[in-house]
């Protein structure tokens, strides 16, 4: 046997020792990304092996919110894909206007950017006080810093040509205040949204959703969690409620397919069916 496999049994080991002692299950993530942050973890941790590091994570809690930290992603922006928050504003938000109050729920939302922009687009567009956004993340440590509503100044530029190109009404530059490097976004914009740790790999759903946004997040799963993760969603939507995914994913070949119709072709936003049952 030579060193690549052993690396990649005591690789393995390590997730399903990380999922016995504490319910957090990596052992479907895709294997070729999940290998390479851990190997990067591993050395930046100071471990030679997964073996060396699989007995003191399995004995040191703090470890495992630093390996946690090491292999999620948690890259964001504000208005990411502005395209994609134009067509959210011009299909979407019409529909939801419809209703006297709507809950949203964007999962893995990382440092809590997409969430924000929701609240910014929602309240133009007329609904401020009709809405309630959960906003959860796998990686408690990203959620802290969502909850600060504070981002590098130096990234505003971008943030404004994404709003404008999504199609923003107002001047971006109302929404923060800049306090030294950082820009504090407006706390009233913090006020409708639930910033909580949920994991998708293993923790039941929410209920009576309108709208579902779970982007750049699924590229990291294998298919049964991919599956496992699009079934919590179809069952938390109400019949006609949203589902939007990040444009490099697909409800293409996927369990719960059959119960949604993407609403522009290539959008990545899927309309639930009326008539289906959950
Ligand atoms: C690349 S970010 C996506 C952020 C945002 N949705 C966007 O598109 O800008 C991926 C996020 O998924 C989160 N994540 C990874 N595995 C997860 C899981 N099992 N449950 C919940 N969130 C998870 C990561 O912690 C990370 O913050």
């Amino acid at each position: 046997m030579n060193r690549n496999d052993l690396d990649h049994i005591e690789m393995h080991l390590l997730l399903e020792g990380i999922y016995r002692v504490y319910g957090y299950d990596f052992r479907d993530y895709a294997e070729a990304s999940l290998r390479r942050r851990l190997s990067h973890w591993l050395a930046e941790a100071g471990f030679s092996s997964f073996s060396e590091a699989q007995f003191r994570v399995l004995r040191d809690r703090n470890l495992l919110d630093y390996l946690i930290r090491g292999i999620t992603v948690n890259v964001s922006e504000m208005f990411r894909d502005p395209l994609f928050f134009k067509s959210l504003r011009e299909e979407v938000v019409p529909v939801l206007k419809t209703y006297p109050f709507v809950k949203i729920w964007h999962a893995g939302c990382a440092t809590g950017e997409e969430a924000y922009s929701m609240a910014i687009m929602l309240n133009e567009e007329g609904m401020a006080g009709r809405y309630l956004i959960y906003a959860t993340d796998i990686n408690a440590a990203t959620l802290c810093r969502a909850q600060t509503g504070i981002f590098p100044l130096a990234e505003m530029q971008r943030y404004t040509k994404n709003y404008l190109k999504s199609g923003g009404t107002s001047s971006f530059a109302d929404y923060y205040t800049a306090r030294y490097d950082g820009a504090l976004l407006a706390p009233a914009l913090r006020e409708n949204i639930v910033f909580s740790t949920h994991n998708l790999a293993t923790d039941a759903d929410f209920s009576e959703m309108h709208l579902v946004l779970c982007r750049n997040v699924l590229i990291y799963f294998k298919l049964n969690l991919k599956d496992r993760a699009l079934n919590l969603f179809n069952c938390c939507l109400i019949p006609g409620g949203f589902l939007c995914l990040g444009s490099k994913e697909t409800l293409e070949n996927r369990e719960i397919a059959g119960h949604f119709t993407e609403t522009i072709p290539q959008s990545r936003i899927y309309r639930k069916s009326v008539a289906m049952r959950r």
